[in-house]
């Protein structure tokens, strides 16, 4: 089966989407607006993490130290993706206009090796990188909330955490959304952590979950710090547990792990200046590229959801994600042509064989002279201060639920990021991204990502904070949101609402949300040569989003493809 088909139906499946609700908003899309705020916002994928965030923020918390409590509130909340066991990347902006990024991708553990999915007669073994103890990565979460609040926030970690704590103990409502995701994954749950287990158990919509393991665990790390998490009861806790059960990460794994800031990629896009993850994120790379494709094309012209439209976005897309595939990388393993990648005479060559007469063949394209991979389970947020710093978080376990291995004494899941390595290269991962040397497995290097947390200036003001879940279409949508606000002229909210599409070169596939989008368009796009996923396409992100509006009031874009929540004062 088509890799990119699977995951439509599992995201469709585990998102619990009927297509309707899409449909529904595009005809009330004037009417469509966020929540409005003064001075400060939190948007998350659970009321109960903006909520927190938020609290932190009137407590005289700023957006560093909101990020703490919002990140491990979704932890707690969303243990789909929200996490301790896994990573993540996080983009600021000062008041003052400073930047920055910092990077807490997981890292393949010491014990690593190239061919470690591989079997005898080098095929990828099934399962291996997504489920399991030998699918995690070193988890980088806790040494980057600590970092980032470490370096610019307001408060102790006590104070931030406490909240969290309390939600851990007291518990939180399983929403609709929420028992559904838990009810398609507790066979998994079962096979790989044994019956009787913390998630084993079967979970309905409006029960509470309380997880004492896990407070206990935000408890020591409060008290102590980050280095409980890698140094301390909890890392050894993790793993004795991990390497029981196959494991590799070591202590010394453990131990080693840091954050490292990282310049972002910034460009500018018309009158903007667009600011986003650097590698081993291809997202500000590739976002980059697909937008300084599409700048010389007239798209307000084109108009919202044309056959043209759809057909210079698809383009631009093809292109980039070949580069991407192949370039892109962990930058502290492989040189990445970052220049090169992005500059305008370099990026026009790349469109030049583009007509909107026919449909280009993503086996003609290849490479630009000058490949990849993963998962849809990620989770974003976007936070703004009441003193105008701005952070754009995104965070994932990779797949829902990571690698399903729940450590049960410490009350979490971990990730299966390894599988965001080519395994092989030019063998499709989960996500159908086909992958290259330059993120093959090696100890201690980065995998690639496409997470995309991206803030957004307007003549030298902050403008916007967004980023979404989605895997390969993470950087799609972040993309079409954008330009729903800047082309098309739609409030934050309208954008996020808004159907999305997405083409990753491989497999050469044009996917439409469900149900979202006219059969007279898409038998224009066929008749132009277009490959259509008309089978079930995925849910292409849920995207999490502040805009500030010409007032200086904040709006928010919730995703309602999810849970998602924005809280502001
Ligand atoms: N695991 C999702 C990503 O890093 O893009």
């Amino acid at each position: 089966m088509n890799p990119l088909f699977r995951t439509g139906i599992s995201l469709a499946l585990t998102l619990g989407i009927v297509g309707g609700f899409i449909a529904q908003t595009v005809a009330q899309s004037n009417k469509i607006q966020g929540l409005v705020s003064d001075k400060a916002m939190v948007v998350s994928a659970r009321e109960e993490a903006s909520q927190i965030g938020i609290e932190i923020i009137r407590q005289g918390g700023n957006a560093f130290d909101a990020m703490m409590a919002t990140e491990m509130a979704l932890a707690v909340s969303f243990p789909f993706a929200g996490n301790l066991g896994g990573g993540g990347f996080m983009v600021y902006r000062m008041a003052d206009g400073r930047i920055g990024s910092l990077d807490y991708r997981e890292k393949a553990p010491l014990a690593a090796s190239k061919d470690m999915y591989l079997d005898e007669e080098g095929n990828v073994i099934p399962r291996l990188s997504t489920q399991g103890a030998l699918a995690s990565g070193v988890p980088g979460t806790l040494a980057g909330i600590f970092e980032a609040q470490a370096k610019f926030g307001k408060l102790k970690p006590k104070q931030v955490l406490q909240p969290v704590i309390d939600l851990a103990r007291n518990g939180f409502v399983v929403t609709k959304n929420q028992a559904e995701r838990l009810r398609i994954n507790r066979q998994l749950f079962v096979q790989v952590n044994g019956p009787n287990t913390f998630f084993g158990k079967e979970i309905k919509a409006g029960e509470l979950i309380q997880n004492p393991a896990l407070a206990n665990t935000l408890e020591r790390i409060a008290k102590k710090g980050r280095n409980e998490f890698y140094k301390g009861e909890t890392a050894k806790v993790m793993v004795n547990h991990l390497q029981k059960i196959g494991g590799i990460i070591t202590m010394a794994d453990l131990a080693q792990y840091k954050a490292v800031w990282r310049d972002p990629i910034v460009f500018p896009y018309r009158n903007l200046k667009i600011i986003s993850m650097a590698p081993p994120s291809s997202g500000g790379v590739t976002l980059g590229q697909i937008l300084k494709m599409l700048e010389p094309y007239p798209l307000r012209q084109l108009g919202h959801h044309s056959p043209e439209y759809i057909q210079v976005l698809v383009e631009a897309e093809r292109r980039a994600y070949a580069d991407r595939n192949y370039y892109l990388g962990d930058p502290d393993f492989v040189q990445i042509p970052v220049n090169q990648l992005l500059d305008s005479a370099y990026l026009k060559s790349r469109m030049s064989d583009f007509s909107f007469e026919k449909a280009s063949k993503s086996a003609d394209i290849g490479k630009g002279d000058i490949q990849f991979s993963e998962s849809m389970e990620t989770t974003h947020y976007s936070i703004v201060d009441a003193e105008g710093n701005a952070v754009s978080v995104t965070t994932t376990l990779n797949g829902g639920y990571g690698s399903k291995v729940f450590v049960e004494e410490l009350g979490f899941f971990m990730n299966n990021e390894m599988d965001d390595f080519s395994a092989k290269p030019g063998i499709p991962n989960m996500f159908g991204l086909i992958g290259a040397e330059a993120n093959s497995i090696a100890p201690g290097k980065r995998m690639l990502s496409s997470m995309t947390p991206t803030i957004v200036e307007k003549e030298g003001k902050l403008a916007m904070v967004v980023g979404t879940p989605g895997g390969s279409t993470i950087i799609t949508a972040v993309l079409q949101t954008i330009l729903n606000v800047t082309e098309f002229d739609m409030g934050m909210q309208e954008a996020v609402n808004a159907p999305r599409f997405h083409h990753q070169w491989l497999p050469d596939l044009v996917n439409f949300e469900p149900k979202a989008f006219g059969a007279d368009l898409v038998a224009q796009l066929k008749s132009k040569g277009y490959l259509i996923n008309e089978g079930n396409s995925p849910i292409i992100g849920k995207v999490d989003a502040i805009r500030v509006l010409p007032n200086g009031k904040l709006e928010g874009g919730a995703d309602p493809r999810g849970d998602d929540k924005a809280i502001g004062f």
